[in-house]
């Protein structure tokens, strides 16, 4: 079978920023930020983004494109006879994890469109908005039905190959969500008490910031960019030469962290304003933002296009996870595409209902893949470059479309050095931790 190769130019930089831009940085961003105290997090979680997972991001574009293969494949090529390809099982592993709980939030998402449609929304207080939430996530039925219903979805595009259907919508559908979210902000901003909860996220208060918040921040970092685990290996295949990739993933990475940005800028002083927890965990978007659109013109129609814009935010993550374990099991295990998608949309179903029926399996689902397998998978990767892959393997994918020397030198030093020593240390200090605590 042919490979999918994106059409455009930058069809595959748009896919990579869908996968990147989803539930990760309008719903946990927010709630583990507030979980955390707030702005020293945000001071970390930035230093995270650009210092530590955009290098392993152009790495894992880098590697994908040299190989042209996805996660699993391209490492077989590029290090044959080796173990290195175990990232990719690892990755295959982490997206049955991410799925599984990340599938049930979006079916959560698509709920909300539906009731905001039917008008189940409006007009309600804060108070019944969070009791609406608790109702929700405590009912395993519902939330099972919703997440069939997004996996079904999800299977739909995947099924049908990657080229045709992730690059049109990303492109139409990403702007218009940050517009609203701008939008969105400004109302928000304007609500009454909202300077709070701005200071909340903005003024950092280093005291609040444990050990586990910065094990958190890189964590979160990780899961926002879709790195760790193959993802932007695999999407890193699909495109083309003419690309230059440091400028495309740095545009991944400011566009990704500009919305978890701008959503925490609604959510904080909306939390502050409507009497709402910031720590209160995974269901803060769901308790804040309706919220708002209680107080907006055209408020109902605005929730609409919000929770449908989200839903399809979430639906170009879950089909780049999902690529990864269709596209393994399509190139090294000789499935057809159809019934490969099928299968595991099936068994990633089942798991999710696990998540719908403990919370507490949705949270540890949850803190390993974020916080365990994509900092470990990273970590791997970012050892690959230089002591496999090797400096001019790697300077020749980055250089190629002019990006300067003096760039790929910087780049180079943080990737061999600080990035391997910052994820070792704060795994081992994290793991030290709870072994002792
Ligand atoms: N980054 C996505 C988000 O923020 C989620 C996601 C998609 C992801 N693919 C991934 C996370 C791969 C980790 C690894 O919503």
């Amino acid at each position: 079978m042919a490979r999918e190769v994106f059409n455009s130019k930058m069809g595959a930089i748009a896919a990579a920023a869908g996968s990147a831009v989803g539930l990760g940085n309008i719903w946990r961003f927010p709630y583990v930020l507030g979980e955390n105290g707030g702005g020293a997090f945000l001071f970390v979680y930035i230093l995270f983004t650009f210092l530590i997972a955009v290098p392993i991001l152009l790495s894992e574009l880098a590697i994908g494109r040299r190989a042209g293969k996805p996660v699993l494949g391209a490492f077989k090529a590029l290090a044959p006879g080796t173990k290195w390809h175990l990232i990719g099982y690892s990755g295959v592993f982490c997206a049955f994890l991410i799925l599984s709980f990340y599938a049930i939030v979006s079916g959560w998402t698509l709920l909300y469109a539906y009731r905001a449609v039917v008008g189940e929304l409006a007009a309600i207080s804060p108070d019944e908005m969070t009791t609406l939430y608790n109702h929700t996530s405590s009912d395993p039925v519902v939330s099972i039905i919703w997440m069939f219903a997004f996996i079904g979805l999800t299977a739909f595009v995947v099924m049908r190959g990657v080229q045709d259907g992730i690059e049109k919508y990303s492109k139409i559908l990403m702007p218009m969500l940050l517009l609203l979210i701008v939008l969105l902000c400004i109302r928000a901003l304007t609500l009454p008490g909202a300077l709070d909860g701005l200071a909340f996220l903005l003024k950092p208060d280093f005291s609040k910031l444990t050990f586990t918040g910065i094990f958190e921040a890189l964590g979160q970092a990780f899961f926002s960019l879709s790195i760790g685990m193959g993802t932007m290996t695999t999407y890193g295949s699909y495109i083309s030469r003419k690309q230059n990739l440091v400028s495309g993933g740095f545009s991944i990475a400011g566009l990704d962290f500009m919305i978890a940005f701008l959503a925490a800028v609604i959510i904080f002083p909306c939390a502050f304003s409507f009497g709402i927890s910031p720590g209160q965990g995974p269901g803060l978007v769901f308790v804040t933002l309706p919220n708002i659109f209680n107080q907006i013109f055209m408020g109902r129609a605005v929730s609409i296009v919000f929770f449908v814009l989200l839903s399809v935010a979430a639906l170009t993550s879950t089909i780049s996870l999902l690529e990864v374990v269709v596209s393994f099991l399509v190139s090294e295990r000789g499935f057809r595409r159809k019934p490969a998608s099928l299968l595991v949309a099936g068994l990633i179903g089942l798991l999710g209902c696990l998540c719908a029926f403990s919370s507490t399996i949705f949270s540890l689902f949850d803190n390993i893949s974020a916080n365990i397998l994509l900092p470990g998978g990273a970590l791997f990767i970012v050892l690959f470059i230089p002591h496999v892959l090797g400096k001019e393997a790697f300077r020749s994918e980055l250089e190629a479309c002019g990006t300067r020397q003096r760039v790929f030198g910087v780049l180079y030093f943080v990737i061999k050095y600080i990035v391997p020593v910052a994820i070792g240390g704060v795994l081992i200090y994290q793991i030290v931790n709870w072994l002792i605590g």
